[in-house]
């Protein structure tokens, strides 16, 4: 049998992920599971992070296990992924002997991995979780590179619990201001799950350049396909939010100035006025709103929005506990007989 990873939920069929998001809404309702008595995981961070870190090592500890902070960009060896190289630069070991020698402590690995924001084609491929998936002996989960997968179970739970059935349902993806350019992580995340369970999907960008990689595009476009739904892309925000049920918000870097931010800014100015506000709500079939968090507030949705009983943000965070132990559940399970 092979090992599956959680690295992207494009390798899950949308009935695997209901049934991760089923038993993600059986623990928020109490049940239990000891699935990783007797096993660790190893939490590997290149980047900061609050709910992740707390939601794994907490999830782990329900389920009976261990977990590992690892900080990759302070307190271990700096890793080189790249088969081939010649490291006689900062890196002091290789993905293949760290993913190994790991995998002889732990059961699973998790990893978060932003790209570096130099070049775009290269980080595309997602090299340091794709070299540790490779070369690992344990199943590998994505906690966020240039997707973030558990935060797209967490969205999908809270949307079920207020919208019911999804499909058909009109979701809104809107670019929002921030003052630097962003990983598009949450957003192609965004963009997959809610295409995957069937939503009419629009997309808000300030300009053409906001669209995502044409890999995450092009396989939202297939899945509305598939469940006879929609995408649209727009920059017409009255448009956009006309009767949504669904609002998303993130901020994310143009991908044609990826690395070479100046030439972006006269598009981002584009999107000065794309805040979430109560008046833009306003226009919508009186939705829910959502964001992955951190958020600034006042810049990306405005204060009386985020403290309206419309705001998901902290139900979204909250179920990150709930989906994460689903999720380490099924590949600690997985290959076991019953
Ligand atoms: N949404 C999310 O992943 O939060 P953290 O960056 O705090 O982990």
């Amino acid at each position: 049998m092979t090992m599956r990873h959680f690295l992207t939920t494009a390798d899950w069929s949308r009935s695997e992920l209901q049934g991760l998001l089923d038993r993600a809404q059986a623990f928020k309702d109490g049940a239990t599971s000891q699935a990783l008595q007797g096993k660790s995981i190893a939490l590997l961070f290149f980047n900061p992070s609050l709910r992740t870190r707390s939601s794994f090592d907490i999830g782990a500890y329900q389920l009976g296990g261990h977990a590992i902070f690892l900080d990759a960009k302070g307190a271990t060896w700096p890793l080189e992924f790249a088969d081939g190289a010649i490291m006689d630069g900062t890196e002091e070991e290789h993905v293949r002997e760290a993913a190994r020698v790991l995998s002889s402590f732990v059961d699973i690995i998790a990893i978060r991995c932003f790209p570096d924001f130099k070049d775009w084609q290269a980080e595309r491929e997602d090299p340091m979780i794709t070299a540790f998936a490779k070369h690992a002996t344990v199943p590998v989960i994505n906690m966020e590179t240039i997707v973030h997968p558990c935060q797209e179970l967490a969205m999908m739970l809270a949307l079920q619990a207020h919208l019911g059935d999804v499909a058909g349902k009109d979701f809104l993806l809107t670019w929002v201001p921030h003052p630097k350019p962003l990983n598009t992580a949450v957003a192609n995340s965004a963009l997959l799950m809610a295409s995957k369970f069937g939503m009419n999907i629009r997309m808000l960008i300030p300009d053409e350049v906001y669209r995502l990689d044409e890999r995450y595009m092009s396989a939202a476009q297939g899945f509305v396909d598939e469940a006879g739904a929609s995408l649209t892309v727009t920059s017409d925000v009255e448009a956009a939010y006309a009767g949504a049920d669904a609002v998303y918000a993130k901020s994310w870097g143009a991908l044609p100035f990826f690395g070479q931010w100046e030439g972006e800014a006269p598009y981002r100015a584009k999107g000065k006025d794309f805040m979430i506000t109560p008046e833009k709500m306003a226009l919508t079939n009186n939705a829910v709103v959502s964001h992955c968090l951190p958020m600034r507030r006042n810049v990306k949705i405005a204060d009386a929005v985020v403290d309206s009983p419309a705001f998901l943000g902290i139900e979204e965070a909250g179920n990150r506990l709930h989906v994460q132990k689903a999720v380490m559940e099924a590949l600690a399970q997985q290959g076991e007989t019953s």
